[in-house]
């Protein structure tokens, strides 16, 4: 039986596709490469190539592969975007999940693991969050995925579909072939080795003035590897018989832009030069996991959260692919 990645050529998803192998599952990835990179898909790994918003498409694979599980990627992922494009991202994360659900159903699949966010607290009344804290998504993008949590509780319900929704807060990191590549780029981690590779001039530093050690935003960075090994966990869990879990996933620990600058100047050896920007909007000041969770019911183990290990991992990936995929990739 094997595990369908619908997003597996994306950055979380090729890194647990390459994980999920190492850990001798059997896997087929279906991306339709919009945002993913066809060279991101672990060697000898089947991709098909297509879009999950099509039954089609679905139907085709389930019934011509024993799936036993779906591991889920494949939404929009981008706060900025998705209060310019609303509608991109109902349609993307909420209706073409919904067609995945009928599916899976259809061809008796139920086990579903689901990539969810840290967004769906919006700004948090504590830290560290823990999974019953208030969810009050800021932007569309969280309400989004907090909406398709709901459609797989009451999918549970109803219909018998085992999921663990994992809240993921900062990824970041990459593995010897799989790394970080969006176009694009906003996240901070990837722009700042930019610059430091010289491909930017310098780095924007949204806002400085937040309730915080000094005053820019604190955020919870977790190594992408550690964030995978979390998935074949849900999966075990689930073919274990094990019911569905919301978990979050972090590493408990707050970093400062400022601070995330200072590392990668250490590890780079590049002065990076910043410049203090307004406020990007919806950012939350702090977003710091608890994952205790996941640590305690699945016996998770972050084993590299270590932030210089994070930033160097990255960098050491940004310097073997200046140009990310490359100019042939999608
Ligand atoms: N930042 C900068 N300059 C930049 C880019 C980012 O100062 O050029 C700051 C941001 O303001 C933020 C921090 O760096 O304070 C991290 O920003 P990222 O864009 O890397 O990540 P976010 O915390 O905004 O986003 C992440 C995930 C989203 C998820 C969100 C939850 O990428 O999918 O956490 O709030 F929705």
């Amino acid at each position: 039986m094997a595990t369908l990645v619908i997003g597996g050529a994306g950055y979380i998803g090729s890194v647990t596709v390459e994980q999920l192998l190492g850990a001798g599952e059997d896997v087929i990835v279906l991306d339709n490469l919009s945002r993913g990179h066809r060279e991101a898909v672990a060697e000898g790994v089947k991709l098909i190539e297509g879009d999950m918003a099509s039954p089609a498409v679905l139907k085709r694979i389930f019934h011509d592969h024993p799936i036993e599980a779906v591991v889920h990627f494949a939404a929009h992922s981008l706060v900025a975007e998705s209060m310019i494009h609303p509608l991109r991202y109902w349609e993307n994360n909420v209706q073409a999940g919904i067609t995945l659900v009928r599916c899976m159903l259809e061809a008796q699949v139920r086990k579903l693991v689901f990539s969810s966010t840290a967004a769906v607290y919006g700004e948090p009344t504590q830290v560290p969050i823990t999974e019953d804290m208030p969810l009050a998504p800021t932007n569309t993008y969280g309400l989004t995925k907090l909406t398709f949590e709901r459609i797989l509780r009451d999918a549970e319900r109803a219909n018998g579909l085992r999921s663990v929704c994992l809240r993921y807060f900062n990824a970041a990191g990459a593995t010897e072939r799989a790394g970080e590549d969006h176009d694009p780029e906003t996240h901070l981690i990837p722009l700042v080795l930019e610059v430091a590779a010289g491909k930017r001039e310098k780095l924007a530093v949204f806002g400085d003035d937040y309730p915080t050690r000094d005053g820019t935003c604190v955020r919870d960075y977790i190594h992408v590897v550690d964030l995978a090994e979390a998935h074949i966990l849900a999966i075990r869990h689930l073919r274990g018989g094990g019911d569905s879990r919301i978990y979050n996933l972090g590493n408990g620990k707050g970093f400062t832009v400022r601070e995330i600058l200072e590392i990668a100047r250490a590890v780079t050896g590049h002065p990076i030069p910043a410049e203090i920007r307004p406020r990007r909007a919806g950012d939350p000041a702090t977003l710091i996991a608890s994952s205790e969770r996941i640590i305690r019911d699945l016996g998770w183990r972050p084993q590299l959260g270590d932030i210089r290990e994070i930033i160097r991992s990255a960098w050491s990936w940004h310097q073997r692919h200046p140009r990310g995929y490359g100019a042939s990739a999608h």
